[in-house]
Protein backbone atom coordinates (compact mmCIF):
# COMPACT_ATOMS: atom_id res chain seq x y z
CA UNK A 1 0.00 0.00 0.00
CA UNK A 2 1.67 3.49 -0.34
CA UNK A 3 0.14 6.24 1.45
CA UNK A 4 -0.53 9.79 -0.19
CA UNK A 5 -1.38 12.82 1.06
CA UNK A 6 -3.31 15.39 -1.53
CA UNK A 7 -3.84 19.29 -0.19
CA UNK A 8 -6.17 20.98 -1.57
CA UNK A 9 -8.00 17.87 -2.53
CA UNK A 10 -11.36 19.70 -2.73
CA UNK A 11 -9.44 22.15 -5.94
CA UNK A 12 -9.02 21.77 -9.25
CA UNK A 13 -6.17 20.76 -9.97
CA UNK A 14 -5.92 18.57 -6.45
CA UNK A 15 -8.99 16.59 -6.93
CA UNK A 16 -8.20 15.60 -11.05
CA UNK A 17 -4.62 14.08 -9.79
CA UNK A 18 -6.24 12.10 -6.78
CA UNK A 19 -8.91 10.44 -8.74
CA UNK A 20 -6.15 9.33 -11.24
CA UNK A 21 -4.06 8.06 -8.93
CA UNK A 22 -6.67 6.43 -7.27
CA UNK A 23 -7.32 4.44 -9.96
CA UNK A 24 -4.69 2.33 -8.73
CA UNK A 25 -5.55 0.36 -5.53
CA UNK A 26 -2.48 -0.07 -4.36
CA UNK A 27 -2.64 4.00 -3.56
CA UNK A 28 -4.71 5.37 -0.42
CA UNK A 29 -5.09 8.54 -0.78
CA UNK A 30 -5.94 11.30 1.84
CA UNK A 31 -6.86 14.18 0.78
CA UNK A 32 -7.27 17.72 2.90
CA UNK A 33 -8.59 21.12 2.01
CA UNK A 34 -9.90 24.18 4.15
CA UNK A 35 -12.93 25.36 1.51
CA UNK A 36 -11.44 28.11 0.70
CA UNK A 37 -12.15 27.96 -2.89
CA UNK A 38 -12.52 24.14 -2.99
CA UNK A 39 -15.77 22.62 -3.16
CA UNK A 40 -17.21 18.85 -1.54
CA UNK A 41 -18.46 18.02 -5.19
CA UNK A 42 -15.26 17.97 -6.40
CA UNK A 43 -13.43 15.38 -4.41
CA UNK A 44 -13.66 12.48 -6.69
CA UNK A 45 -15.64 9.02 -5.67
CA UNK A 46 -13.54 5.70 -6.44
CA UNK A 47 -14.50 2.45 -7.15
CA UNK A 48 -11.58 1.45 -5.56
CA UNK A 49 -12.89 2.63 -1.97
CA UNK A 50 -9.55 4.60 -1.80
CA UNK A 51 -10.18 7.88 -0.72
CA UNK A 52 -10.85 9.36 2.15
CA UNK A 53 -11.20 13.25 3.07
CA UNK A 54 -10.44 15.39 5.59
CA UNK A 55 -11.46 18.85 6.33
CA UNK A 56 -7.83 20.44 7.49
CA UNK A 57 -6.52 24.10 7.16
CA UNK A 58 -2.70 22.97 5.83
CA UNK A 59 -1.38 26.52 7.58
CA UNK A 60 -2.78 25.26 10.70
CA UNK A 61 0.44 23.29 12.19
CA UNK A 62 -1.93 21.41 14.96
CA UNK A 63 -4.59 21.03 12.07
CA UNK A 64 -2.31 19.51 9.70
CA UNK A 65 0.34 17.72 12.22
CA UNK A 66 -2.42 15.28 13.33
CA UNK A 67 -2.69 14.15 9.53
CA UNK A 68 0.54 13.64 9.04
CA UNK A 69 0.86 11.88 12.56
CA UNK A 70 -2.50 9.64 11.81
CA UNK A 71 -1.39 8.02 8.39
CA UNK A 72 2.12 7.51 7.20
CA UNK A 73 2.56 8.96 4.24
CA UNK A 74 4.99 7.82 1.52
CA UNK A 75 4.74 10.80 -0.73
CA UNK A 76 2.55 14.21 -0.80
CA UNK A 77 1.37 16.63 -3.16
CA UNK A 78 1.07 19.82 -1.80
CA UNK A 79 -1.09 21.57 -4.06
CA UNK A 80 -2.65 23.78 -1.61
CA UNK A 81 -2.74 27.30 -2.13
CA UNK A 82 -4.38 30.94 -2.17
CA UNK A 83 -5.27 30.90 -5.64
CA UNK A 84 -6.46 34.15 -8.16
CA UNK A 85 -5.25 36.65 -9.75
CA UNK A 86 -8.01 38.97 -7.59
CA UNK A 87 -8.45 37.05 -4.65
CA UNK A 88 -4.25 37.50 -4.31
CA UNK A 89 -4.35 40.89 -4.93
CA UNK A 90 -7.08 41.64 -2.02
CA UNK A 91 -5.74 39.13 0.61
CA UNK A 92 -1.40 40.69 0.37
CA UNK A 93 -0.94 39.65 3.70
CA UNK A 94 -3.10 36.10 4.03
CA UNK A 95 -1.70 34.76 0.82
CA UNK A 96 1.56 34.97 2.15
CA UNK A 97 0.22 32.48 4.72
CA UNK A 98 0.41 29.87 2.11
CA UNK A 99 4.24 30.06 3.94
CA UNK A 100 3.19 28.91 7.03
CA UNK A 101 1.72 25.84 4.88
CA UNK A 102 4.56 24.93 2.73
CA UNK A 103 6.84 25.01 5.80
CA UNK A 104 4.26 23.11 7.69
CA UNK A 105 4.15 20.07 5.34
CA UNK A 106 8.31 19.94 4.35
CA UNK A 107 8.74 19.76 8.32
CA UNK A 108 6.24 17.03 8.95
CA UNK A 109 6.93 15.11 5.34
CA UNK A 110 11.06 15.12 6.97
CA UNK A 111 10.39 14.07 10.50
CA UNK A 112 7.71 11.12 9.54
CA UNK A 113 9.44 9.99 6.21
CA UNK A 114 7.98 10.95 3.53
CA UNK A 115 10.00 9.97 0.34
CA UNK A 116 9.05 12.66 -1.91
CA UNK A 117 7.24 15.75 -1.89
CA UNK A 118 5.45 17.12 -4.82
CA UNK A 119 4.98 20.58 -5.39
CA UNK A 120 2.42 23.22 -7.57
CA UNK A 121 4.59 25.91 -7.87
CA UNK A 122 3.45 28.62 -11.03
CA UNK A 123 4.57 30.24 -14.22
CA UNK A 124 3.81 33.13 -12.05
CA UNK A 125 7.27 32.62 -10.85
CA UNK A 126 9.02 34.15 -14.03
CA UNK A 127 7.31 37.36 -13.17
CA UNK A 128 7.52 39.68 -16.69
CA UNK A 129 9.49 36.97 -18.87
CA UNK A 130 12.85 38.33 -20.07
CA UNK A 131 12.95 35.26 -22.62
CA UNK A 132 11.31 32.84 -24.87
CA UNK A 133 9.85 30.37 -24.78
CA UNK A 134 10.41 29.93 -20.47
CA UNK A 135 13.12 27.96 -19.58
CA UNK A 136 13.10 25.88 -16.04
CA UNK A 137 16.89 27.18 -15.74
CA UNK A 138 17.84 29.27 -17.86
CA UNK A 139 15.25 32.36 -17.37
CA UNK A 140 15.23 34.55 -14.70
CA UNK A 141 12.92 34.68 -11.69
CA UNK A 142 11.55 38.01 -11.93
CA UNK A 143 8.72 37.38 -8.91
CA UNK A 144 6.99 40.45 -7.50
CA UNK A 145 3.54 39.93 -6.53
CA UNK A 146 2.91 38.10 -3.56
CA UNK A 147 1.36 35.02 -4.65
CA UNK A 148 4.37 34.64 -6.85
CA UNK A 149 6.81 35.46 -4.16
CA UNK A 150 5.16 32.46 -2.16
CA UNK A 151 5.75 29.81 -4.74
CA UNK A 152 9.34 31.11 -5.68
CA UNK A 153 9.42 30.85 -1.90
CA UNK A 154 8.48 27.67 -1.34
CA UNK A 155 10.83 26.03 -4.47
CA UNK A 156 13.47 27.57 -2.16
CA UNK A 157 12.11 26.12 0.70
CA UNK A 158 12.19 22.20 -1.04
CA UNK A 159 15.42 23.47 -2.42
CA UNK A 160 17.24 23.89 0.97
CA UNK A 161 15.32 20.78 2.75
CA UNK A 162 16.66 18.80 0.09
CA UNK A 163 20.20 20.31 0.74
CA UNK A 164 20.03 20.10 4.47
CA UNK A 165 17.62 17.22 5.43
CA UNK A 166 17.68 15.14 1.52
CA UNK A 167 13.90 15.05 1.48
CA UNK A 168 13.72 14.76 -2.11
CA UNK A 169 10.91 17.02 -4.22
CA UNK A 170 9.79 17.82 -7.95
CA UNK A 171 8.64 21.01 -8.54
CA UNK A 172 5.63 21.64 -10.91
CA UNK A 173 5.22 25.13 -12.32
CA UNK A 174 1.91 25.11 -13.71
CA UNK A 175 0.56 27.33 -16.71
CA UNK A 176 -2.60 27.91 -17.15
CA UNK A 177 -4.95 24.96 -16.76
CA UNK A 178 -8.27 24.53 -17.89
CA UNK A 179 -10.54 22.02 -17.40
CA UNK A 180 -14.87 20.97 -16.22
CA UNK A 181 -13.76 21.37 -12.23
CA UNK A 182 -12.19 25.13 -12.30
CA UNK A 183 -13.66 27.60 -10.44
CA UNK A 184 -15.07 30.24 -12.03
CA UNK A 185 -12.09 33.05 -11.61
CA UNK A 186 -9.49 31.86 -14.12
CA UNK A 187 -10.47 32.95 -17.79
CA UNK A 188 -11.52 29.65 -19.93
CA UNK A 189 -14.24 29.17 -17.30
CA UNK A 190 -15.33 32.24 -16.81
CA UNK A 191 -15.16 33.05 -20.88
CA UNK A 192 -17.66 30.17 -21.05
CA UNK A 193 -19.59 30.59 -18.12
CA UNK A 194 -20.38 34.28 -19.99
CA UNK A 195 -21.11 33.02 -23.26
CA UNK A 196 -22.97 30.02 -22.34
CA UNK A 197 -25.53 32.84 -20.39
CA UNK A 198 -25.18 35.33 -23.37
CA UNK A 199 -23.31 37.54 -21.10
CA UNK A 200 -20.72 40.15 -21.91
CA UNK A 201 -17.57 38.82 -22.06
CA UNK A 202 -14.91 41.41 -20.54
CA UNK A 203 -11.07 41.47 -21.18
CA UNK A 204 -8.74 43.36 -19.56
CA UNK A 205 -6.94 46.11 -22.07
CA UNK A 206 -7.14 45.41 -25.65
CA UNK A 207 -6.87 41.78 -25.53
CA UNK A 208 -3.38 41.50 -27.26
CA UNK A 209 -1.95 40.07 -24.25
CA UNK A 210 -1.84 36.05 -25.18
CA UNK A 211 -1.38 33.01 -22.81
CA UNK A 212 -0.87 29.79 -23.80
CA UNK A 213 -3.27 27.12 -22.04
CA UNK A 214 -3.27 23.30 -21.02
CA UNK A 215 -6.17 21.03 -20.79
CA UNK A 216 -6.41 19.12 -17.63
CA UNK A 217 -6.18 15.98 -19.14
CA UNK A 218 -2.29 16.87 -20.10
CA UNK A 219 -1.30 18.59 -16.69
CA UNK A 220 -2.42 14.91 -15.15
CA UNK A 221 -0.71 12.39 -17.45
CA UNK A 222 2.68 14.71 -17.21
CA UNK A 223 2.37 14.82 -13.49
CA UNK A 224 1.32 11.26 -12.78
CA UNK A 225 4.04 9.11 -15.20
CA UNK A 226 7.08 12.00 -13.05
CA UNK A 227 5.66 10.17 -10.42
CA UNK A 228 5.14 6.56 -11.45
CA UNK A 229 8.43 6.90 -13.30
CA UNK A 230 10.13 8.35 -10.74
CA UNK A 231 11.48 10.94 -13.67
CA UNK A 232 12.73 14.68 -12.41
CA UNK A 233 13.54 13.82 -9.07
CA UNK A 234 14.86 17.11 -7.51
CA UNK A 235 14.09 19.14 -10.54
CA UNK A 236 11.76 21.94 -11.78
CA UNK A 237 9.57 20.76 -14.45
CA UNK A 238 6.66 23.45 -16.65
CA UNK A 239 3.30 22.13 -17.03
CA UNK A 240 1.78 24.50 -19.79
CA UNK A 241 0.41 24.21 -23.60
CA UNK A 242 3.18 25.35 -25.62
CA UNK A 243 0.75 27.56 -28.53
CA UNK A 244 0.52 31.49 -27.59
CA UNK A 245 -2.86 32.84 -27.94
CA UNK A 246 -3.97 36.38 -27.88
CA UNK A 247 -6.87 36.59 -25.14
CA UNK A 248 -8.95 38.64 -27.39
CA UNK A 249 -8.74 34.98 -29.96
CA UNK A 250 -9.64 32.94 -27.17
CA UNK A 251 -12.69 34.77 -26.46
CA UNK A 252 -13.93 34.80 -29.99
CA UNK A 253 -13.45 30.91 -30.24
CA UNK A 254 -15.46 30.59 -26.83
CA UNK A 255 -17.80 32.78 -28.49
CA UNK A 256 -17.63 30.50 -31.86
CA UNK A 257 -17.86 27.04 -30.50
CA UNK A 258 -21.54 27.85 -27.86
CA UNK A 259 -22.83 29.82 -30.95
CA UNK A 260 -23.27 32.41 -28.18
CA UNK A 261 -24.67 36.31 -28.55
CA UNK A 262 -22.43 37.49 -25.83
CA UNK A 263 -20.50 40.20 -26.97
CA UNK A 264 -16.60 41.46 -25.81
CA UNK A 265 -16.38 44.16 -23.28
CA UNK A 266 -13.09 45.95 -23.16
CA UNK A 267 -11.94 47.39 -19.32
CA UNK A 268 -8.62 49.31 -18.35
CA UNK A 269 -5.61 46.90 -18.11
CA UNK A 270 -4.90 45.61 -15.04
CA UNK A 271 -2.34 47.49 -13.04
CA UNK A 272 -0.43 44.65 -12.00
CA UNK A 273 -0.29 41.23 -12.88
CA UNK A 274 -1.15 40.84 -16.04
CA UNK A 275 1.94 39.71 -18.53
CA UNK A 276 2.11 40.72 -21.87
CA UNK A 277 3.02 37.00 -22.97
CA UNK A 278 4.03 33.37 -21.66
CA UNK A 279 5.22 30.77 -22.72
CA UNK A 280 6.82 27.42 -21.56
CA UNK A 281 9.48 25.72 -22.35
CA UNK A 282 7.76 21.85 -22.52
CA UNK A 283 10.62 19.90 -23.79
CA UNK A 284 10.88 18.19 -19.88
CA UNK A 285 7.04 17.92 -20.05
CA UNK A 286 7.17 15.91 -23.55
CA UNK A 287 9.08 14.17 -22.71
CA UNK A 288 6.93 13.16 -19.92
CA UNK A 289 3.46 13.06 -21.58
CA UNK A 290 5.32 11.31 -24.88
CA UNK A 291 2.82 12.60 -27.01
CA UNK A 292 1.31 16.26 -28.28
CA UNK A 293 -0.47 18.56 -26.18
CA UNK A 294 -4.19 18.46 -26.93
CA UNK A 295 -4.88 21.97 -29.10
CA UNK A 296 -6.91 24.40 -27.46
CA UNK A 297 -10.36 24.01 -29.43
CA UNK A 298 -9.89 20.08 -28.76
CA UNK A 299 -9.87 20.84 -25.42
CA UNK A 300 -12.70 23.41 -24.81
CA UNK A 301 -14.97 20.79 -26.83
CA UNK A 302 -14.56 18.08 -24.22
CA UNK A 303 -14.64 21.19 -21.38
CA UNK A 304 -18.19 22.09 -23.14
CA UNK A 305 -19.31 18.20 -22.79
CA UNK A 306 -19.10 18.76 -19.03
CA UNK A 307 -20.15 22.33 -17.99
CA UNK A 308 -21.85 21.07 -14.91
CA UNK A 309 -19.18 22.80 -12.29
CA UNK A 310 -19.25 25.95 -14.60
CA UNK A 311 -22.82 26.78 -14.68
N1 LIG B 1 -5.02 26.29 -12.44
C1 LIG B 1 -3.93 26.87 -12.89
O1 LIG B 1 -3.89 27.29 -14.05
C2 LIG B 1 -2.71 27.00 -12.01
C3 LIG B 1 -1.62 27.72 -12.52
C4 LIG B 1 -0.49 27.86 -11.72
C5 LIG B 1 -0.42 27.25 -10.46
N2 LIG B 1 -1.51 26.58 -9.99
C6 LIG B 1 -1.39 25.97 -8.65
O2 LIG B 1 -2.00 24.69 -8.63
C7 LIG B 1 -2.57 24.42 -7.35
C8 LIG B 1 -4.03 24.02 -7.51
O3 LIG B 1 -4.75 25.13 -8.07
P1 LIG B 1 -6.18 25.01 -8.72
O4 LIG B 1 -6.17 25.79 -9.96
O5 LIG B 1 -6.61 23.60 -8.75
O6 LIG B 1 -7.04 25.89 -7.67
P2 LIG B 1 -8.19 25.46 -6.65
O7 LIG B 1 -8.57 26.72 -5.93
O8 LIG B 1 -9.28 24.75 -7.36
O9 LIG B 1 -7.44 24.46 -5.65
C9 LIG B 1 -6.72 24.89 -4.51
C10 LIG B 1 -7.34 24.21 -3.30
O10 LIG B 1 -6.56 24.51 -2.13
C11 LIG B 1 -7.46 24.70 -1.05
N3 LIG B 1 -6.76 25.46 -0.02
C12 LIG B 1 -6.31 26.74 -0.08
N4 LIG B 1 -5.68 27.08 1.04
C13 LIG B 1 -5.72 25.99 1.85
C14 LIG B 1 -5.25 25.71 3.16
N5 LIG B 1 -4.59 26.65 3.88
N6 LIG B 1 -5.47 24.49 3.70
C15 LIG B 1 -6.14 23.53 2.99
N7 LIG B 1 -6.60 23.73 1.74
C16 LIG B 1 -6.41 24.95 1.19
C17 LIG B 1 -8.63 25.41 -1.67
O11 LIG B 1 -9.81 25.34 -0.89
C18 LIG B 1 -8.76 24.69 -3.01
O12 LIG B 1 -9.62 23.58 -2.92
C19 LIG B 1 -2.37 25.69 -6.52
O13 LIG B 1 -1.21 25.52 -5.73
C20 LIG B 1 -2.12 26.77 -7.57
O14 LIG B 1 -1.32 27.82 -7.05
C21 LIG B 1 -2.65 26.44 -10.74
Amino acid sequence: MTNILITGGAGFIPSCIAEKLAEKKDNQLILVDNFLTGHINKIPESKNSNIKFIKCDVNNFQDISSVFYAYKFDYVFHYAAMVGVKRTQENPVKVLEDISGINNVLMLSKNTGVKRVYFSSSSEVYGEPVEFPQNEHTTPLNSRLPYAIVKNVGEAYLKSYKQEYGLDYTIFRFFNTYGPKQSKDFVISKFISAALNNEDITIYGDGSQTRTFCFIEDNIEATTNAFYENKFVNDVVNIGGDIEMPILEVAKLIIKLTKSNSKIVHLPPLKDGDMTRRRPDTTKMKQLLKRDLLPLEDGLKKLLQNTSYIL
